[in-house]
Formats: structure tokens, sequence, C-alpha cells
């Protein structure tokens, strides 16, 4: 018996690797062949995990439909597309129409609370590119895993044509490829509860790090090295540090003040700090912002100096600021009325352009080089359901990358003749970013493709601006009416001002361009800003010759660096 089982084990080692050196078997699609109601589909999600509603299966194939809750309360969900959040209010009964009659689907939100096996790490993988990755199905342990169903997004995962197997309930993928593997992961299992089959399906985030990453140690954003703080005596200063690490499994970042007592970086004390702020992982980097705040500054505040240290286990990296008293104009009694009634005015009239000439400044003669970043360019733009449909259809005929002008408007007269064919319907957006991305090399930021979920909007990004040398707008009316698009914009134009500069480019995407910044609800400083940012039009409608100028301007107007995007993958 003893020996049987050395001899088992010793004949199949690949045991250790899971199933995927052994003789592929494909994988059904899990329970697909049990017989059950058609018409009736029992869903269970867990609050909280990303959940997706199932398409209709016919045949080889399935149905797009629409899933909309009976008795019209609460949003509708196309199947197989929409990725959100399973919340208790989800809980409920949706409807669709086939052509073979109406189909329904029972949605069930389990509280996290209610479940006796949850655990969230569970839901989050990490797999390493090049080698085999496993994913479990959460709670494993607590459950019969022997007809469990994996789903990449609505396919099954036997429907990939990759190297793939499920064995004992976990998924594994032969081969991590790269960031295409990065996905949310389904795996359903079938629960029979008083004659009726629920599927339960639970979620898995999976994401792909690189095999192996050499540690680098931290990157001060901000201040600059010997940077002088402007203060004021008797009022309140913040200190800020933003640091930029490398994305690491354990975690040990960390950001310090310290202050230098008489500038004497040997006698250092160590400052009270708020709770840092972190972003979201970009590209396997995030930041931290840590600030200390200096409720009075006093005159002994400008005698010391401050000191932002930031390390991780590859080192370690300081920037020492002092602070400096901001300079109040002397109050001079006895000059003439006249001059200073003149003066008055011309600081009026200073103050109210002067935001626009720094703007215009900044925007058109500031070309620093402000070093290696890791994205050429943040594409902000909105992408709302009509306006796709209205655009009219683009697409792209060479993949070679354009050298020379002529050839980028040969190439763009092709880009216009394909789009008067119209037969391939696509938004402008995205032509935009196949150009930019594959065509002519640029490494693209896009917020909803780069920046994972869940963190605060705000710091993902300001943090992806101060990332990226350059922000591309892509203006239309629904930008100017989305909250969360004008603060990418709004975000742009303050890093401008503040000279953590990236470039700025509009691009107009609608024609009256001067009507829409005057009827737009926009923040002031926006709408100042919008009349001098250097901007292109892209105007739909007759294209050739006014597309053709598009193109070889946006040329013009981008950084020059080319960098591939697998240099840094
Ligand atoms: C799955 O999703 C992709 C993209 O979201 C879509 O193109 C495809 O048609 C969907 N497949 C099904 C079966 O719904
Ligand atoms: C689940 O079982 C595996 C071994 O079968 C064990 O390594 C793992 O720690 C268990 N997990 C939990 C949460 O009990
Ligand atoms: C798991 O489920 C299968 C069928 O779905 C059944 O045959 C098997 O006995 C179950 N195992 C356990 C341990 O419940
Ligand atoms: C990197 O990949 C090699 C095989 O390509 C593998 O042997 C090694 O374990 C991987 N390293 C890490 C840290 O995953
Ligand atoms: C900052 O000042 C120190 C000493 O005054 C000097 O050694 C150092 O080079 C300066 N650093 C920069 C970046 O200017
Ligand atoms: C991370 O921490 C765990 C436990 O603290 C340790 O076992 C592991 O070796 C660490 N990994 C690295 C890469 O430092
Ligand atoms: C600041 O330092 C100067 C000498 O460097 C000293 O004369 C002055 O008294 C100090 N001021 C305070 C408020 O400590
Ligand atoms: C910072 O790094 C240097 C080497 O670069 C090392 O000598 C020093 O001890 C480090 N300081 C701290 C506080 O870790």
């Amino acid at each position: 018996m003893q020996t049987g089982h050395i001899l088992f084990f010793f004949m199949f080692p690949i045991v250790l690797e899971g199933c995927c050196g052994r003789n592929q078997k494909k994988v059904s699609a899990g329970l697909t062949g049990l017989q059950q109601d058609v018409t009736h589909q029992h869903y269970r999600a867990v609050e909280g995990e990303s959940f997706m509603m199932p398409c209709i299966k016919s045949g080889d194939g399935y149905i797009k439909v629409l899933w909309s809750r009976t008795g019209n309360v609460g949003p509708s969900f196309s199947c197989g597309r929409v990725l959100f959040v399973a919340e208790a209010k989800h809980t409920g009964k949706y409807k669709c129409l086939t052509s073979g009659g109406e189909r329904f689907l029972h949605l069930e939100v389990v509280e996290k609370s209610r479940m006796g096996c949850f655990q969230p790490e569970q839901s989050d993988i990490e797999l390493y590119i090049g080698t085999s990755g496993e994913i479990p199905c959460p709670a494993h342990n607590c459950t019969n895993n022997s007809d469990v169903a994996w789903y990449t997004g609505n396919i099954s995962v036997s429907e990939l044509s990759r190297e793939t197997c499920v064995e004992n309930g976990h998924f594994h993928l032969c081969e991590v490829k790269g960031k295409v593997d990065e996905d949310v992961y389904f795996c359903d299992r079938k629960v029979i509860e008083r004659g009726v089959t629920w599927t339960f399906r639970r979620a898995v985030n999976v994401k792909v790090l690189p095999n192996k990453t050499t540690p680098k140690p931290p990157d001060i954003i901000y201040p600059d090295a010997n940077r002088t703080e402007k203060v004021e005596l008797d009022q309140y200063h913040r200190l800020t540090c933003d640091v930029c690490f490398q994305y690491e499994k354990n975690i040990s970042a960390k950001v310090q003040w310290y202050l230098n007592h008489g500038g004497n970086t040997k006698q250092r004390t160590l400052l009270d700090m708020e709770s840092p702020l972190h972003t979201q992982p970009i590209l396997q980097e995030y930041c931290i912002r840590q600030s200390h705040i200096i409720k009075t500054v006093t005159s002994q505040h400008l005698n010391h100096t401050y000191t932002c240290f930031a390390s991780n286990t590859a080192g370690n990296v300081s920037v020492t600021i002092k602070l400096e008293e901001r300079v109040k104009w002397p109050s001079r009694v006895g000059y003439p009325i006249a001059f200073l009634l003149l003066a008055a005015g011309m600081a009026i009239i200073l103050h109210m352009k002067s935001l626009e000439l720094q703007i215009m400044y900044r925007s058109h003669f500031h070309f620093g080089n402000h070093g290696e970043k890791p994205f050429d360019v943040l594409l902000s733009h909105v992408w709302s359901a009509t306006s796709a449909e209205m655009e009219t259809g683009w697409t792209l005929s060479s993949p070679s990358g354009p050298e020379t002008d002529k050839e980028a408007c040969q190439q763009c007269m092709d880009l216009t003749n394909t789009e008067l064919g119209e037969a391939n319907r696509r938004p402008r957006v995205m032509l935009l970013h196949q150009v930019l991305e594959e065509q002519w090399g640029y490494r693209l930021c896009l917020l909803d493709r780069d920046i994972v979920p869940g963190g605060a909007y705000a710091n993902d990004v300001v943090c992806a601006i101060q990332r990226s040398q350059m922000l591309i707008c892509l203006l239309s009316a629904d930008y100017l009416c989305n909250s969360n698009a004008l603060f990418v914009l709004e975000s742009g134009i303050q890093a401008l001002l503040q000279k953590s500069t990236p470039k700025l480019l509009l691009i107009w995407t609608c024609r009256d361009s001067a009507t829409l910044i005057q009827e737009a609800p926009l923040p002031s400083l926006v709408q100042r800003a919008l009349k001098v940012l250097p901007s292109l039009n892209w105007a739909t409608g007759k294209p050739t010759r006014a597309s053709c100028d598009f193109w070889r301007s946006l040329k013009k107007a981008m950084p020059n660096h080319r960098v591939k995007l697998e240099s840094i993958l």
C-alpha cells in the first residue's frame, strides 16, 4: 500500500504543479449540462464583490440581452458587459425578452457577515508573468468544489484558446502571459436548495505583476531639493512631501518629516505627521503624500530646516527645504493719491489677467524635460452611449508609424477614406487611443484602464497626472458636464500652474467651442484656462483636409521621444 503511494507520486510528480502538466482535458463549461428550468435562472452574489449578469446560452453561442428589474425599479444591466459591485439593493427579480419568450433571473446578494467562510484575501490574487498561475475559488475549503465553472468576464474559460485547466475548484492558467490576464474571474458553483438550482457566483480580482522587479529606491516628486517655501508669520503652514514607490508585496515604504535644529541635519527631530495618503498602484508604482502641519509659523521656524526622508528596502532618499517669510510690500505714506489709484488699477488688471498669462506662458513656452515618467500621455475623455453612436466610423489601415509629415498625411487620407465607407463604427476616442498607442508608440494612461478601481479618485488622478508627460483632454459637451472629467482637467491646470507641469492639450470634438465655454457651468479657473490653452479642433462631418490637418498638428504637439510600450513591461 505504502509503496503504491510512493510509486504514484514518483511517477506523477506533476501533481505538485497542478493539472497543467497533464494531458489537457478540456473542462466542460461547468454545469450547463444540468437539467434546469431555462426560463428561470437563480444567481447568488456576495455583497461588495464584482458581479456581471450572465447572457443566455443558446446552442454554441450566447444571446445578448438586457436584464431589467421587474416593476421597473432600479437599473437595468446588459449581460456579459457591465461589471458592477453587488449591493443588497440589487437583490430582486430581473427579466428580459428573447425570441423564445420572457426569461427571468432571480438575483440574491448575500451579506458578507452571513457567510461562514469569508476570507477577503481570496478575492485578490497576484500572478507573475511567465509562471503558472493558480486562482482558487473563494471559500474553497468550506464547500463542495466538484462542479465549479470559471469565467473571465463573460467568457467561459473552457472557450479560451489558452492552456488552462480546472482542478479541485482551482483555475490554473498554465502560463501567465501578461496584462491581458489581468481581469475579474468568476467561479460559479451550483447549490441546490429546496429543488431550486442556484448559481453561486464569486469574483476574484487577478492582478499580474512582472516576474522579477529589481527593487528601486523611492523617488521624491515634491518638494525639490533645497527648495524654499514661502510662509507667513502667525499663519498655518502645511509641509507636504509626495513620494512614489515601486509596488512591493510586503510594503516597506516609509515617508517621514524631520526638523533639523538650526539647519544642522545631525541634530534632527522626527515631526508628528498626519496619516499618509496612498494612491492606487499604476504600472507597479504608487505614491504617498505625507504632511506635517505647522499650526502657527513663528520666526523660530525660519531658523530650522525640514527634511523629508523616504525609504524602502532598496534604499533611502531625502530632500531638505527651508522656510522663508513672504515679503510684504512696504507701505509708504505720503505717495500721491493718484499714483496709488493707478497702482491699484494696474494691480487689478494684472491680477485678472495674470492667471491667463501664467497659463499661456507655461503651456506655450515651458518646454522643460521633467525626467523620465512612466507615461507619455494621460488621455482624458468621456464616453457616453449617445455620443458613441453619433460618431462616424473610423478604422486604421496602416500598422506602421508615420515618420514624416507627408507620410502622416498620406496615412490620414487613408484614415478618412475608410471613414467614408462607415464600415466600422467606432468612437473617436478609440481611434485616437489606437493611433497614439499602437501607431505612434506612446505609452498611454487611461484612467478607466490603467488605474485599479477602488482608490480615492482624486488621488489617483493627481498621481496619474504627475506620472505623465502630457495630458490630453478630448472635449465635448458631455465632457464639460461630467464632474469627474472636469476634475481631471482642473487638476491638469493646477499642475500646470504649480510647475510640476505636464504639457496640456485640448482637443475639441464639437464645432462651437466658444459657445460651450460660455454656457457650460464651469469653475472659473477652467473657464479662463480653456480660452488660452493650446487646442486642436477635430470636427466631425466633412473630413479629408480638416482631419488631415488635425493629425499633422497632433503629431507636432506630441512629446518628441517615443518609447515603445514593451520597454517598460
Ligand atoms: C463579452 O464581452 C465583450 C466585450 O465586453 C463583447 O465584445 C462580447 O460580445 C461579449 N460576449 C458575450 C457572449 O456577451
Ligand atoms: C484550505 O486548505 C488548504 C489545504 O487543503 C490549506 O493550505 C489552507 O490553509 C486552507 N485555508 C483555510 C482558510 O483554511
Ligand atoms: C459534491 O457534489 C457532487 C455532485 O455535485 C456529489 O456527487 C458529491 O458527493 C459532493 N461531495 C460532497 C463531499 O458533498
Ligand atoms: C520568474 O520566471 C522564472 C521562469 O520564467 C521562474 O522560474 C521564477 O520563479 C520566476 N520568478 C518569480 C519571482 O516569480
Ligand atoms: C542642495 O544644497 C546642498 C548644500 O547646500 C548642495 O550640496 C546640493 O548640491 C544642493 N542640491 C541641489 C539639488 O541643488
Ligand atoms: C514578506 O513577508 C513575509 C512574512 O512577513 C515573509 O515570509 C516574506 O519572505 C516576505 N517577502 C519578501 C519578498 O520580503
Ligand atoms: C535665528 O538664528 C540667528 C543666527 O543664525 C539668531 O541670531 C537668531 O536669534 C535666531 N532666531 C531665533 C528666533 O531663534
Ligand atoms: C540611507 O542609505 C544610506 C546608504 O545609501 C545608509 O548608509 C543609511 O544608513 C540609510 N539611512 C537610514 C536611516 O536607513
